[in-house]
């Protein structure tokens, strides 16, 4: 399949407008601010970091997302909405979102409001936002993120909305900056899109295709993480599982995996994980690349979904609860003590009881480390929307508490298994609930709230993005704490 990245002509296109916009806000008596709120997924968390970088780049201060356009008091001039559609809530609190600011862009009419991500990249929300909030002065998809330059000079320029109806490019945007909110963890994106056409999700529609990325793209950007001092990475794709297979590279996930590694050896860079992984497509050569190297994490996100077989086929999954299973058994034979995590929805349509049972007597089996659990919401142009058997709220509702309720015990086990053991913690910075600790993750991507002594003091800022050898004296349900016994600086 053909890939287009974009063109050398469009990137210096892109350029021009960005240097435009700088030009004009350093005319300004001071620096113009821009929040970017962002909804969702790590994908649209890494897509922020890039809007971030060309802000930046346009001479806007990067400032925190506080409520309705405000930051310090003061209204912002450049808001943007970085939006999920995965499920509904996330939906109705976009548009809550959107609806405050009307209000701010009443009182500071030099407010710049933009709306991107998933959500406008569907007809009928993008239609929505075009004939309901006139407040909106920018709109666009996920495809053509690296047009914000364009837009954003459009809009301060003539002062008119800009709006781009949803697209299918299937451009790969490289080279755009990136304003990382971190200087020790990144993601790398490695494809983007999914083929999949799971019958519950909307991504396939809003993301198109499956698209990779060069390999050596790739590797040259995770090599000069490392040089900048990144600990770890995580390599993001819808279903990393199959990168390279629409590009003809001659490497698969494993392979690029092994050559990531090989890159890296001898740096600081000392972990790299990766989501998200399609049970169907997790080979062998993966498995054995995760086993045999050390930078690796013994850590794994692979959603299940559902325990029923039956569910899972109209999900259009493409695996039984069986071989889920033994896929699991397999993966901890190679790699013993990894950690688990998963996504499993309740109440897809048809969902029986006997189905649901399923599902506990899975997560019993496979005892997950951290479980993502969703209410099933009816998405627009899917499949599912329209099965028969939607399954009533309350039944819904019900079903969520008691697989909660499981995992949760599961959870807590697990982590009271690791109390009078030693891990070893990236620190990310004194924790954001108690000022007297600080706060990081363990291989597994536990997160650990821990005390250090003398000569290490919490409040020393340089403690972030160091290891520390941490002995765990406590658990709780989501965190462990623990004292740091050893700094590797
Ligand atoms: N309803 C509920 N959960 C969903 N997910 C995706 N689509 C839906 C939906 N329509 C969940 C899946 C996926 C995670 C990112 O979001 O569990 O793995
Ligand atoms: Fe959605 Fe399925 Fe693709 Fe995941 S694999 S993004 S759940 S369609």
């Amino acid at each position: 399949m053909a890939k287009k990245i974009i063109t050398p002509e469009e990137t210096e296109r892109q350029d021009n407008y960005m240097r435009r916009v700088l030009d004009r806000n350093s005319a300004l008596k001071r620096r113009p601010t821009a929040c970017i709120k962002t909804f969702g997924c790590q994908m649209n968390e890494h897509d922020s970091e890039k809007l971030a970088g060309m802000a930046e780049r346009m001479g806007y201060e990067i400032v925190p997302d506080e409520a309705a356009g405000k930051y310090n008091g003061r209204f912002c001039d450049l808001v943007v909405l970085n939006t999920c559609c995965v499920r509904e809530n996330a939906e109705e609190k976009i548009f809550g979102h959107i609806g405050a600011l009307k209000g701010a862009k009443h009182e500071y009419p030099g407010l710049l409001t933009a709306v991107c991500g998933c959500m406008t990249e569907q007809k009928h929300i993008y239609d929505d936002i075009n004939s309901k909030f006139r407040n909106v002065d920018i709109v666009f998809g996920t495809h053509d993120i690296y047009r914000f330059p364009e837009f954003v000079y459009k809009a301060v320029f003539t002062g008119k909305r800009v709006c781009v109806p949803p697209g299918s490019g299937d451009e790969i945007p490289e080279g755009l900056p990136i304003k990382r909110d971190s200087d020790f963890k990144a993601w790398v994106t490695v494809m983007y899109g999914c083929n999949n056409f799971c019958t519950y999700c909307v991504v396939p529609y809003v993301r198109g295709r499956e698209r990779s990325r060069n390999k050596d793209d790739i590797l040259r950007e995770v090599e000069s993480l490392a040089l900048s001092g990144v600990r770890e990475i995580t390599l993001l794709g819808q279903n990393v599982n199959s990168y390279g297979r629409d590009i003809n590279s001659g490497t698969d996930f494993a392979g690029l995996l092994g050559e990531i590694c090989d890159r890296v050896q001898g740096s600081g860079l000392r972990r790299i994980r990766f989501m998200t992984s399609h049970p169907k497509d997790l080979s062998d050569r993966l498995i054995d690349v995760m086993a045999s190297r050390p930078e690796i994490c013994a850590q794994l996100h692979l959603p299940v979904q559902s325990g029923s077989t039956e569910v899972l086929r109209r999900m259009n999954r493409r695996y039984t609860k069986e071989q889920y299973i033994s896929l699991v058994d397999k993966i901890r034979s190679r790699i013993p003590g990894i950690a688990l995590s998963t996504d499993i929805i309740t109440g897809f349509p048809g969902e029986t009881e006997e189905d649901f049972a399923e599902t506990l007597d899975l997560v019993k089996r496979v005892r997950y480390d951290a479980a993502f659990t969703f209410i099933y919401s009816p998405r627009v142009g899917t499949p599912a929307a329209s099965y028969p058997d939607q399954v009533p709220p309350e039944v819904v509702h019900e079903r969520f508490d008691r697989l909660l309720e499981l995992q949760n015990g599961i959870c807590r086990e697990l982590n009271e298994a690791c109390v009078g053991k030693t891990f070893s913690v990236l620190c990310e910075g004194v924790s954001r609930t108690c000022d007297t600790r600080l706060t990081g993750r363990t291989e597994s991507n536990k997160v650990v709230n821990f005390t250090a002594s003398p000569p290490y003091d919490v409040s020393d800022g340089s403690l972030a993005g160091r290891f520390a050898d941490v002995y765990i004296e406590n658990a709780q349900t989501w965190s462990l704490e623990g004292r740091a016994v050893n700094w590797r600086l």
